[in-house]
């Protein structure tokens, strides 16, 4: 079994295939577990604190459920409550946070603030999204199509829209266990070219291929799981009327799916707004599998918690 102990999860890049299918693998077995409602408590007298500077549903009771489950206690720290808020650093904070708890997930804006606080804590830092990555909802990803397909070889996994965060974990996800990876995207809102040029490279070493085209078509094309996220990322929310426009040609609907294969998985990360990037028939249909997709958060989550305390 690979160590992860005390490593944080700033973004996927940091970890390696083996530790990422390790994850997957401990998911599974927690899943299970769960499943069968069995009570263990590896995480006795273990807390997490949990800094929210933007909204969450699935992100926040994933976590605070997982921890409990695993025998833990979970800290819901809302970033304007805390002394952050009014201005004491992200270096004090991850200083004095290593005095009480054990480990720090974190949702914000800047990546870097993310980066400056897991360079101050002396505990393991957890990325709960940022404006760059979303680690955690790609590994649920990954679990889910696991899920389904019992393989992640010969696979097309399609992302339809923005490269955002959410599209840039998932690249990299994909490239790491070589499921090749197509992002359609309108032109000026491609996926960061640092995070191409990375997901590549390791798609390469892991024989599959990392594609960014602007037609939605060609990335629907038999492809065996197409992939939503909300048009307007958090922060983004003045723009929204603008990325309206920009982004109708690039909803996932009844016309699209028919490119892709006929078994073809829809996974979106929610919150969704219907009939913007996705239709209803297509998330509300039978092809659709984004509550099991969220349900997954938390036992991604319980395998990562686990292995880095
Ligand atoms: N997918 C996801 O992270 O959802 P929340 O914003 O509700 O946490
Ligand atoms: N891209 C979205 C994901 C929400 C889970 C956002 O950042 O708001």
């Amino acid at each position: 079994n690979v160590n992860l102990k005390n490593k944080d999860l700033l973004s996927l890049m940091d970890y390696s295939t083996e530790e990422i299918l390790s994850l997957i693998e401990d998911a599974m077995d927690l899943k299970a577990k769960h499943q069968n409602g069995d009570i263990i408590s590896p995480l006795k007298g273990k807390t997490l604190g949990m800094i929210f500077e933007k909204s969450s549903t699935r992100t926040r009771v994933s976590f605070e459920a997982g921890m409990m489950q695993l025998g833990g206690n979970a800290l819901y720290l809302n970033g304007k409550d805390l002394q952050l808020g009014r201005g004491e650093t992200v270096a004090d904070t991850a200083k004095v946070l290593s005095q009480f708890i054990d480990v720090i997930m974190i949702r914000t804006f800047e990546h870097e603030k993310v980066v400056e606080l897991a360079k101050h804590a002396d505990i393991p830092v957890i990325n709960g999204l940022t404006d760059d990555f979303h680690p955690c909802q790609a590994l649920a990803d990954l679990l889910t199509i696991y899920e389904h397909k019992k393989t992640f070889q010969k696979l097309k996994v399609s992302y339809i829209g923005d490269g955002n965060n959410v599209a840039h974990s998932l690249m990299i996800a994909c490239a790491k266990v070589g499921i090749d990876f197509t992002i359609a995207c309108p032109k000026g809102y491609e996926p960061k070219e640092f995070v191409v040029k990375y997901a590549t490279e390791v798609a390469k070493e892991n024989h599959s291929t990392i594609t960014v085209t602007e037609s939605p078509i060609e990335a629907a094309k038999d492809a065996d799981v197409l992939y939503a996220d909300v048009w307007t990322s958090m922060g983004q929310e003045e723009e929204s009327a603008n990325r309206l426009k920009v982004f109708a040609p690039y909803q996932i609907n009844e016309e699209l799916v028919k490119y892709a294969k006929d078994d073809y998985l829809f996974l979106h990360c929610l919150p969704a707004h219907r009939e913007e990037e996705v239709t209803a028939a297509i998330i509300d249909g039978p092809n659709s599998v984004v509550f099991q997709q969220a349900g997954n958060r938390m036992h991604v989550q319980k395998a990562l918690l686990q292995a880095i305390l």
